[in-house]
C-alpha cells in the first residue's frame, strides 16, 4: 500500500485504473466494450431500460446468470437477441459479466404482493395438481434464480414458453423441472402469479 501511494504522483491515468479496478466492475476495465453492448438493452443498472419484457439482472444469482449466458451461446436456451450477444463471449467474460450485473441492486428488494390465490400457489403450491410451491425452490439462500421483483411480463413469458404449444401432448414436451411445473400452473393463474412475484 505504501509503495502504491508513493507511486501515485507519477502514475498515468491508465496505470492507475489498471491497478485499482476490480476486473469487470468499472467503467474502464477490460470488459468496458462488452458491458456497453449489454447495457444497450439491460441498462447500465441491469434493470432494463423500461421495456416490460426485459429481465432484471441486478440481484440475481451470478451462477444462474453465468449458466444462462452459456445456454444462450450453445442454443440450449433460445433467444435470437441473446444468442447474438452471448456468441462471442469467452468463458472468462461470461463469468465476469454475470458477476458485474448480479452485483447491482435490483431483485429481491421488492416484497411480493397481490392476489391471494397467487400467494397461495407461490407459498403452498397446488397439491391436487402436483404443483410444488414456488417458494420451496425460489427462496433466499437456495441455488435457484431470484423471482421477487422480476418483471411480470418477463416471468409470464418464460412460463408460457415452457408450457409450449397447448395442442402438443405433455409426453412429447420437455420433462425438465420448469417446463413440467409451468404446465401444471392453471393458465388463468400465470398472470396473477407473475404480478404477485413482481410485487406489482
Ligand atoms: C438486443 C438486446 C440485448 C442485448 C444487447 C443483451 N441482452 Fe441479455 N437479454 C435480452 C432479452 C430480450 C432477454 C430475455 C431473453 C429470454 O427470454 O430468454 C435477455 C436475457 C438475458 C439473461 C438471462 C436473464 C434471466 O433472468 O434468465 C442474461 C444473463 C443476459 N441477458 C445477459 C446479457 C449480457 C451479459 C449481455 C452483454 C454481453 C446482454 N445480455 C446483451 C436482451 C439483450
Ligand atoms: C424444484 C425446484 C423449483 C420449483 C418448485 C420451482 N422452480 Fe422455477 N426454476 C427452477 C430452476 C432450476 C430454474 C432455472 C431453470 C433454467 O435455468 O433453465 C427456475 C427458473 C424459473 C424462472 C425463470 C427465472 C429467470 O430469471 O428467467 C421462473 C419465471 C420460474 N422459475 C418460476 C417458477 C414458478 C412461478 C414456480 C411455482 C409455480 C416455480 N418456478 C417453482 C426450479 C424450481
Amino acid at each position: 500500500m505504501v509503495a502504491f501511494v508513493r507511486l501515485l504522483p507519477e502514475m498515468s491515468p491508465a496505470t492507475y485504473r489498471a491497478l485499482t479496478e476490480v476486473p469487470g466492475s468499472g467503467t474502464a476495465g477490460p470488459d468496458t466494450a462488452r458491458i456497453a453492448v449489454c447495457a444497450g438493452c439491460h441498462g447500465t443498472d441491469g434493470r432494463g431500460r423500461g421495456q416490460p419484457d426485459m429481465p432484471v439482472l441486478g440481484g440475481q444469482s451470478p451462477a444462474y446468470l453465468r449458466a444462462a449466458l452459456q445456454a444462450y451461446a450453445t442454443g440450449k436456451r433460445q433467444s435470437a437477441v441473446m444468442a447474438n450477444a452471448a456468441a462471442t463471449l469467452t468463458p472468462g467474460e461470461m463469468t465476469r459479466l454475470a458477476r458485474h450485473f448480479a452485483a447491482m441492486p435490483g431483485l429481491g428488494t421488492t416484497t411480493a404482493s397481490g392476489s391471494v390465490n397467487a400467494a397461495r400457489i407461490v407459498r403452498e403450491g397446488l397439491p391436487a395438481k402436483q404443483l410444488p410451491a414456488c417458494a420451496s425452490c425460489h427462496a433466499p439462500g437456495k441455488p435457484y434464480p431470484v423471482l421477487a421483483g422480476q418483471s411480470a411480463t418477463y416471468i409470464a413469458q418464460r412460463l408460457r414458453n415452457w408450457r409450449g404449444d397447448e395442442t402438443v401432448v405433455d409426453a412429447r414436451k420437455s420433462q425438465a423441472t420448469m417446463p413440467v411445473i409451468a404446465r401444471r400452473i392453471p393458465e388463468d393463474m400465470i398472470d396473477p402469479i407473475a404480478a404477485y412475484l413482481a410485487g406489482k
